[in-house]
């Protein structure tokens, strides 16, 4: 079978297409046969040697989905024929955290492999309405989204959520909301994009390109209020306009690192207005579980941008870190 592998250099010249032996699932584990996958902004920190804890030789990426073509001794949860997707960190079943993050495409090989071999209690069953590519892309961004305002933010409906940019992370944001029933602000460095995110359901869209003071404009539209609820992937470069944009007793979401790792912030904002600022790794497969009821309740629909055959992997990495997308990036099998 082929897969992806980083050997021992990152980069993406260093990302080769490799014939390796099919696995074998051993007790409690199934074989899946992987149909698409989907990368994700964290993807190109892997390839590029800065994700924390990660090891070489390495398979990327987290989010895949597959059908189930054999199960070791003592397999329950899955049979085969089953189509499942990967929980992100393998070991994170329910709770509030994992106690050893075991991360698909970082701690552990991933799933750009023809086949793949996981833990049982490490799968759970998609959305029968969505296609390979879509249910392909619910591990990571979506999960992380969901657990940031539904878990996390105990959306409701009628509160106002402020979603940055239009990548992965931030449309499942913007659909979640949506479907909650909470008014959207969504900022976005161009218009064409900000169109797109319009007719998936937000309510106000700003260019912050043009609007670099993009929280004064939140305020404006808020009737100098602020939002209930931010979904904050641009780091340094947006937490303190976030600080800024956020109502009284908001609740802002740290999950990107999209413009760098180290913050220098006036703490003033937090204290005056008591936000609540909380940092999000991803979720629980329990978390993935009730997610996926709600995407099959609504028939939600994930936005893939673009679809790259298996040998072109390497152009999909690329074509991300372009940043041109709208939605997910997706490798079909
Ligand atoms: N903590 C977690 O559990 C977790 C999970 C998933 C992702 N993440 C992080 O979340 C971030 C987004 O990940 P993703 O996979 O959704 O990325 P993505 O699909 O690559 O999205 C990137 C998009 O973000 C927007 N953007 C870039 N810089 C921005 C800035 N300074 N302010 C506002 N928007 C900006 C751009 O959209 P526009 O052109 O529309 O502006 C860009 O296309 C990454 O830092 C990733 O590492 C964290």
């Amino acid at each position: 079978m082929r897969a992806y592998e980083l050997r021992n250099t990152t980069g993406l010249d260093a990302l080769a297409l490799t014939e390796r032996k099919d696995p074998v699932p051993g007790l409690g584990e199934v074989l899946i046969q992987m149909r698409a996958a989907a990368l994700n902004y964290r993807d190109i920190l892997v390839l590029n040697g800065l994700y924390p804890h990660m090891h070489l030789p390495l398979i990327p990426l987290s989010d895949g989905v597959g059908t189930v073509v054999a199960v070791g001794e003592n397999v329950t949860r899955v049979k085969p024929g089953d189509r499942v997707a990967g929980v992100f960190d393998q070991n994170w079943l329910s709770g509030a955290s994992s106690e050893s993050p075991s991360a698909l495409g970082g701690h552990v090989d991933g799933v750009l492999a023809e086949r793949v071999v996981l833990s049982q209690d490490g799968v759970v069953h998609v959305p029968p309405h969505l296609t390979d590519e879509e249910a392909a892309t619910l591990p990571c961004a979506a999960v992380t989204a969901w657990n940031a305002l539904m878990v996390q933010g105990a959306l409701k409906p009628g509160e106002t959520v402020l979603v940055q940019g239009t990548g992965g992370v931030s449309l499942f944001a913007l659909q979640f909301a949506h479907m909650a029933g909470a008014r959207v602000i969504i900022t976005s460095s161009s218009d064409e994009k900000l169109e797109r995110a319009r007719r998936l359901g937000a309510d106000e869209v700003i260019n912050y390109r043009r609007t670099s003071d993009w929280d004064q404009e939140v305020l404006r539209l808020t009737g100098g209020e602020g939002v209930d609820h931010i979904v904050d992937v641009g780091g340094p470069a947006t937490l303190p306009r976030s600080l800024n944009a956020a109502r009284v007793n908001g609740h802002i979401s740290l999950i990107g690192v999209l413009s760098g790792t180290d913050a220098e912030i006036s703490l003033f904002p937090m204290l005056v207005k008591q936000l609540r600022l909380k940092g999000i790794y991803v979720g629980s497969r329990s978390m993935f579980e009730q997610m996926n009821d709600a995407i099959a309740l609504h028939q939600l629909k994930p936005v893939i941008d673009r679809v790259f055959p298996l040998e072109q992997a390497p152009e999909a990495f690329r074509y991300l870190e372009e940043e041109a997308h709208v939605g997910k990036v997706c490798v079909r099998f």
